[in-house]
């Protein structure tokens, strides 16, 4: 059966007690008949995940970095690996992320060579792809998420490939209150699963879960979730409310 998932991105936010007092109230609260096909990540600075990922112990919720090393260890200052993620049993990390490609220049190559290490280390990856507002206005968006997820994914073999979770995340609808439409989303999200269908078969189509992502929140996202094709949401200011994030989860 595909998974639905809820995965919060803090981005770069919060101080140690506001990672901890955040973390405690979404564990607290997540109900613990949560049905079985429903995960809850949560993706901290990494600078937390050691808090985070004690926290989620025994818990419903799991953790997930927001970004990882194409490097596997060694002079990289600055850096975290995947394995290090491993080593404190991260289950996810958010790989491409748009923020990523505009500031630090990430190109589908070197998120290729991360989605490729991040597996090898046993960590899942929560591929992001999207286009630029000038990119739908022109009618390209579709050709701009092929030539990422092909260029970035399709090296994978079928196996390495089912532990890939995509997130479709238009650029404009990040952090701007400017959500896609149901639709809209839709439309992509099935566009996705036909690509990996074309790649993998309808098989690995049909249980490759694609959560939507950009300003999804507790108001829009019972709408956004029921379409077919949409498998939950990658969620950034409303994951920093505990409230709202709980929302959002009873909302799929
Ligand atoms: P947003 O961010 O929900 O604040 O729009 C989503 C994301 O960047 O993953």
């Amino acid at each position: 059966m595909r998974k639905k998932i809820i995965a919060g991105n803090w981005k770069m936010n919060m101080s140690f007690d506001e990672a901890e007092d955040l973390l405690f109230n979404i564990v607290d609260k997540l109900d613990p008949n949560l049905p079985k096909n429903i995960e809850v990540v949560v993706c901290p600075p990494a600078i937390f995940m050691e808090l985070a990922t004690d926290v989620a112990d025994d818990s419903l919720m799991k953790i997930g970095g927001q970004n990882i090393s194409n490097h596997e260890s060694g002079a990289y200052t600055g850096e975290i690996s995947a394995s290090m993620l491993g080593s404190l049993e991260v289950d996810y990390c958010i790989i491409g992320h748009s923020e990523r490609r505009k500031y630090f220049k990430e190109s589908n190559q070197l998120i290729g060579e991360k989605v490729t290490v991040a597996l090898k280390n046993g960590i899942k990856a929560i591929f992001c792809c999207g286009e630029l507002l000038n990119e739908r206005e022109a009618q390209n968006h579709f050709a701009i998420v092929k030539t990422q997820i092909e260029e970035a994914l399709f090296h994978l073999d079928e196996k390495s490939f089912r532990s890939v979770v995509i997130a479709y995340e238009p650029v404009w609808a990040i952090g701007t209150g400017v959500n896609a439409t149901p639709q809209q989303a839709q439309e992509m999200h099935a566009y996705i699963r036909k690509l990996i269908s074309g790649k993998y078969g309808a098989e690995i189509a049909d249980i490759t879960t694609i959560l939507y992502g950009g300003s999804c929140n507790s108001q829009n996202a019972k709408e956004l979730f029921a379409n077919p094709d949409v498998d939950g949401g990658l969620i950034g200011g409303a994951s920093l409310d505990a409230e709202e994030f709980l929302k959002i989860i009873n909302s799929i």
